[in-house]
């Protein structure tokens, strides 16, 4: 069951995933969002793939087929193939007679993701909360929070910790056109925790920062590459930007699960490109021409240079130091 982000803030509605099509659905269209929240999702629906598979005689087959076309539902998040990864590994570990069995035996597998990935969203907000001081006005984008993980999350979940702590923290969450997650979600789940939080137009940003309202940027990542150069939601990049031209730190929390070393730099990061429906329609309503293209390109990458800081739960690294 996944709480549909699709309709939050407006309405709290519960998607019911029965079999890996409905996962993929629900990865493709963003039911479900958020590189550790997409990696928790994949695991279990390799346990809905395995019960799935349980007929024929050739249920590896087949269930190594699902596998695949769960691994690639989105290309950037790179906890998605990671989870899958971690899966299959135990799953070629070990002898399974039939696909129930292997069900059985993954499903505590599954669970096991859930609650280490919640466990490392606190380790992260443990460590990145030393960065943050009381009085602090942190800007985020996009949503990094609970709702984009197992729970708790990452860069809220540094925010989350501070005001744990006992620091008075406010956040400032760019609306992050065009599926709104700082607006909908990131505004949600703060106001929902009495954590101060203001959503601001994507564009206003520069003008926060050179008023001196914004002290800390930190952000998510849905993939880091071996020499840290970061992705995360379109938009990311100016921001680091603008706080480099405004000496505000920029840090990305985000656990290790999103780092691929496979991957040398920004450069070859896979960027997702979606519907341009979702950049030519607002609540239903056409904004624009209907025959103007658009850009829809889902992220960006930040060059290492910019980061001041990754915050993992091993530790906060320079992003070169990182691999
Ligand atoms: O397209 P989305 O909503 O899946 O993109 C999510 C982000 O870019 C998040 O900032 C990132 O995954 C970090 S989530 C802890």
């Amino acid at each position: 069951m996944l709480l549909d982000q699709r309709y939050l803030p407006s309405k709290e509605e519960w998607f019911q995933c029965a079999d890996t099509d409905d996962i993929i659905y629900a990865l493709q269209q963003m039911v479900i969002r958020g590189a550790p929240a997409i990696g928790v999702t994949a695991a279990y629906g390799c346990v809905l793939a395995a019960l799935q598979a349980k007929g024929g005689s050739n249920w590896e087959e087949a269930l190594e087929k699902s596998l695949q076309d769960i691994e690639h539902a989105r290309p950037t998040a790179a906890n998605l193939a990671w989870a899958v990864r971690v899966m299959r590994q135990a799953w070629r570990s070990g002898s399974f007679l039939s696909a129930p069995e292997l069900a059985d035996f993954w499903l505590p597998k599954a669970q096991g993701l859930h609650e280490d990935d919640i466990r490392v969203n606190k380790m992260i907000g443990a460590y990145g909360r030393d960065l943050i001081a009381s009085g602090d006005t942190v800007m985020t984008h996009c949503n990094a929070g609970a709702l984009a993980t197992g729970g708790y999350g990452t860069a809220l979940g540094v925010v989350r910790s501070a005001v744990e702590q006992g620091k008075e923290v406010r956040v400032i969450a760019s609306e992050t056109r065009p599926f709104l997650q700082g607006a909908r979600l990131t505004a949600y789940e703060l106001a929902r925790d009495n954590i101060p939080v203001r959503v601001a137009c994507d564009n206003a940003c520069g003008l926060l920062m050179h008023k001196g309202l914004v002290h800390k940027v930190v952000v998510g990542a849905d993939r880091i590459a071996a020499n840290g150069d970061t992705a995360n939601k379109i938009g990311t990049y100016p921001l680091a930007v603008l706080a480099r031209r405004y000496n505000i730190p920029f840090y990305v929390a985000a656990p290790f699960s999103t780092f691929d070393i496979q991957t040398s730099s920004g450069e070859d990061i896979p960027i997702e490109e979606r519907d341009p429906g979702e950049v030519k329609y607002m609540t239903g309503q056409m904004i624009m021409p209907r025959d103007v293209e658009v850009y829809n390109y889902a992220f960006d990458v930040t060059p290492q240079e910019l980061i001041s800081g990754i915050i993992t739960e091993k530790g906060v690294f320079d992003p070169g130091e990182l691999a």
